[in-house]
């Protein structure tokens, strides 16, 4: 089994381990960010570069170091190999023009974005991002279209990852979208005027890094932290049945898919579990959902506080509006994940 070095670390991983799953197994801020890559669906990454490292030494056999930057999504762990992430100034700085390029296009507009709070490109922007723009020529700028009855569309946005892409191509059957034209002027569209309209296509929707496809039911709901994700599960036919409740008020706002601490959707779940139950009685309630304590979502959330208004709800059958006491220790911080 090969041996690399990331960030000073050493660690050994299976063959074929690219480097961005090995900084994965080992974790914390070794991992780098990745807008287009998403394990659970086959041949995605290699299309934004935020993923890029520099490899110091290309392998034991061959130690010569690579002469550009890498994507460590694509980029295959040799033995021997040596990798910096973070401790590479100069990737640090070629990951800021990489942000810098992505928001050439893309607008600051997280105040009205509904993916405010979970966007991957927001947390890129406000650790590498600058305040103002170089870019001097006029920005790509589409009108809102509605794909189908549940999603919209904000192509201004689309960062061109090619997530939703995969997910329809290997999720649902019958694929009716992709990416048409090329360079500056590509773009996601469907074709002939085609809605995505199959059991799974809600799930374009969770992959999207950014707010370029969104939930045409939970737009401009609510802002996405002050809503209190829950785990729920259902007997579904369809899917695993495993979804995240986002509600507010004893309301439930939306229903996702759950994701992983990279924000990857953990299993894709069917449109009817999406858009159909959205009563908590549709659902058997698992507990207050696991969010990084570093993310706005997880703002004022206390699991005693979630425990007990769920577990309320389970026994009273009441699905709603339930006031809830603050259980002892609710207030520790440590409770939050
Ligand atoms: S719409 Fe979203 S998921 Fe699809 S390519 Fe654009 S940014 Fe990626
Ligand atoms: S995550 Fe590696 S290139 Fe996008």
């Amino acid at each position: 089994m090969p041996k690399v070095t990331i960030d000073d670390i050493e660690i050994e991983v299976p063959d074929g381990t690219t480097i961005l799953q090995a900084a994965r197994m080992i974790g914390g801020e070794v991992v780098p960010p990745a807008m287009c890559y998403h394990s659970k669906l086959k041949t995605s990454g290699g299309y934004c570069r935020t993923c890029i490292v520099k490899v110091e030494k290309g392998s034991e056999k061959d130690p010569r170091p690579m002469p550009k930057p890498v994507p460590s999504c694509r980029t295959t762990v040799m033995d021997g190999m040596v990798v910096r992430n973070k401790t590479a100034p100069d990737i640090v700085e070629a990951r800021a023009g990489i942000v810098e390029f992505l928001l050439i296009n893309h607008p600051l507009d997280c105040p009205v974005c509904d993916q405010a709070g979970e966007c991957d490109l927001q947390d890129l922007a406000y650790e590498h991002g600058k305040s103002h723009s170089r870019y001097d020529f006029q920005r790509r700028t589409f009108e809102k279209i509605d794909i189908g009855e549940h999603i919209k569309l904000h192509m201004t946005r689309c960062i061109l990852c090619y997530r939703c892409v995969k997910t329809a191509e290997q999720i649902t059957d019958g694929r009716v979208h992709g990416v048409i034209y090329r360079g500056d002027a590509a773009e996601i569209s469907t074709y002939i005027q085609n809605v995505i309209d199959n059991d799974f296509s809600g799930n374009v929707i969770d992959v999207c890094p950014v707010g370029a496809l969104t939930d045409r039911t939970f737009r401009f709901k609510s802002r996405v932290w002050f809503t209190k994700p829950v785990d729920a599960h259902r007997d579904c036919p369809k899917c695993s049945g495993q979804v995240r409740l986002w509600e507010k008020g004893g309301e439930v706002l939306r229903v996702t898919a759950r994701k992983d601490k990279y924000g990857e959707v953990e299993s894709f779940i069917c449109n009817e579990c999406r858009y159909d139950k959205k009563n908590a009685s549709d659902w058997v309630i698992e507990g207050p959902s696991k969010v990084d304590r570093h993310s706005v979502i997880g703002a004022n959330h206390y699991e005693n506080s979630v425990l007990s208004a769920t577990d309320d709800r389970q026994q009273t059958g009441l699905p709603h509006g339930k006031k809830v006491e603050l259980g002892e220790g609710a207030l520790n911080p440590n409770n939050i994940y």
